[in-house]
């Protein structure tokens, strides 16, 4: 038996993608737990550049089976233009499976997530505006509709027009926008239904029996811990769960059957939207780590603010997530600067913490304290073991290590799947 969750260990694009990509090939399924199309992933390998949203990041793979799960919200448009895209590349979607209680997304929540960023104003969180808070306020407040309810017209047709006649009301009388047609929205909806039809299952049965065999399954976690709606730094969050524990109920498994947490993280630090970022640079260093990382999303081409490696926020993320492992990515990013840091405490109000302040006002106020360590100029992008790499860069990558507590399993020294150090 394995099951291995795969979770961002930051506020996301820590290059689950990549890791997903070098990891799945040995595995049955791959399942993701949560989450929409605000994911943006992506795999590089042989000569393929893919950008991911709702499918798996191990659809290069021919073994694994993709899977969304019960706790991915899936907006059947951007599902259907990611799949006609990969087919345009030969890659086949045709084994996906779709948990018939993900939720929708539905054109009315694409809308209100706009207006409400819009109404937010100096407040406003950055959102994908994709629909994802709004399909998740829908799910909490039972009045979702979901992918199953697809199966039965009269359902669907009844669950649409209460909710068409509620947010109707709310876009044209508070937020002073044009109603949506609901006949229009039930046509393409049925269309939908005839696609996504096939490959709707009971996923959780699937994983469960699979588990049960010996089979090798791997939870795909979308955005990263300091996203996660419980535990992230809300209210600049997403609205579902992406850490560890989310993946027990965002695919119907009893955490028994958990048995490794891989976290992946940067060799520094991103953060695209809005919030609290402690290490945050804006000067010609963060310039350097965006230009030389490319950190532009995935999703909406937004430029990811960055800043240095912040430990507190790995140890957090280790004791949060239960991390047994670490696929340190991007390390070939920090080559070509004289010195390199990583954020060991805070401190926050005059008091020096090393552990994540559990008030949200203190976090906001809190000043890094940093170890400097040595940098190094060489490209690493060619390194093929541990021992490879540069004297100073080793001497990071277990620095990172002693400093979170997890073991550095792979280090990632370019975007390719073979840009990778296993140790
Ligand atoms: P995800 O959302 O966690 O899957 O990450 P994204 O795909 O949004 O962002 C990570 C970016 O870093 C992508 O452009 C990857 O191709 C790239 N990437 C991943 N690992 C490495 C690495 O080790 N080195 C470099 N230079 N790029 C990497
Ligand atoms: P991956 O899976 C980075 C951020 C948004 C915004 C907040 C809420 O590629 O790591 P939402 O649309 O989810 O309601 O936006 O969350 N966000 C991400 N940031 N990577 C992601 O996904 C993200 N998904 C959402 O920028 O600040
Ligand atoms: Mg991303």
């Amino acid at each position: 038996m394995s099951a291995t969750v795969l979770v961002g260990a930051q506020w996301g694009d820590e290059g689950k993608g990549k890791a997903i990509d070098r990891i799945a090939p040995d595995t049955d399924i791959v399942i993701r737990y949560q989450g929409g199309n605000n994911a943006g992933h992506t795999v590089f390998a042989d000569g393929v550049k893919l950008g991911l949203h709702l499918i798996p990041s191990s659809i290069l793979h021919a073994r694994p089976v993709p899977m969304l799960g019960d706790g991915v919200v899936i907006d059947p448009e951007a599902l259907f233009a990611e799949i006609d895209a990969l087919a345009a590349h030969g890659i086949d979607c045709s084994r996906l499976k779709i948990s018939g209680n993900a939720h929708l997304t539905m054109p009315y929540h694409r809308a209100l997530d706009g207006v409400i960023e819009r109404h937010l104003g100096r407040a406003q969180l950055g959102t994908t505006k994709k629909g994802i808070g709004p399909t998740y306020a829908d799910k909490a407040a039972r009045i979702g509709i979901r992918v199953q309810d697809l199966l039965d017209v009269k359902i669907f047709e009844q669950k649409l027009e209460i909710n068409v006649r509620e947010k109707n009301a709310v876009l044209s009388k508070i937020y002073n926008r044009m109603p949506l047609d609901g006949k229009q929205i039930l046509a393409q909806y049925a269309a939908f239904a005839e696609r996504l039809g096939p490959h709707i299952a009971d996923t959780g049965r699937l994983v469960h029996d699979a588990l049960t065999a010996g089979q090798a399954v791997l939870f795909e976690g979308a955005q990263g811990t300091l996203l996660d709606i419980d535990h992230g730094t809300y209210p600049f969050v997403t609205s579902s769960s992406p850490a560890a524990g989310g993946a027990c109920t965002g695919t119907g498994i009893g955490p028994r059957f958990i048995d490794r947490v891989v976290g992946i993280c940067k060799a520094y630090t991103t953060r695209v939207g809005a919030g609290p970022f402690p290490t945050e640079l804006l000067d010609e260093v963060g310039d350097h780590l965006g230009a030389v990382g490319a950190e532009f999303g995935v999703t909406t081409g937004r430029k990811r603010r960055c800043g240095w490696l912040d430990a507190v926020l790995l140890r957090y993320a280790a004791r949060l997530n239960s991390l047994s492992d670490l696929f340190l990515t991007k390390l070939d990013v920090l080559s070509g600067l004289e010195t390199v840091r990583i954020a060991t405490a805070y401190v926050c109000d005059g008091q020096r913490t090393e552990v994540f302040p559990a008030n949200q006002t203190l976090f906001h106020h809190a000043e890094p304290v940093y170890e400097e360590l040595p940098g190094w100029s060489d490209d690493l992008s060619s390194a093929k073991k541990f021992g490879d790499l540069p004297a100073n860069a080793q001497r990071f990558v277990e620095r990172v290590e002693e400093l979170g507590g997890v073991p550095i399993r792979w280090i990632g020294v370019g975007p390719g799947r073979d840009e990778t150090i296993e140790r």
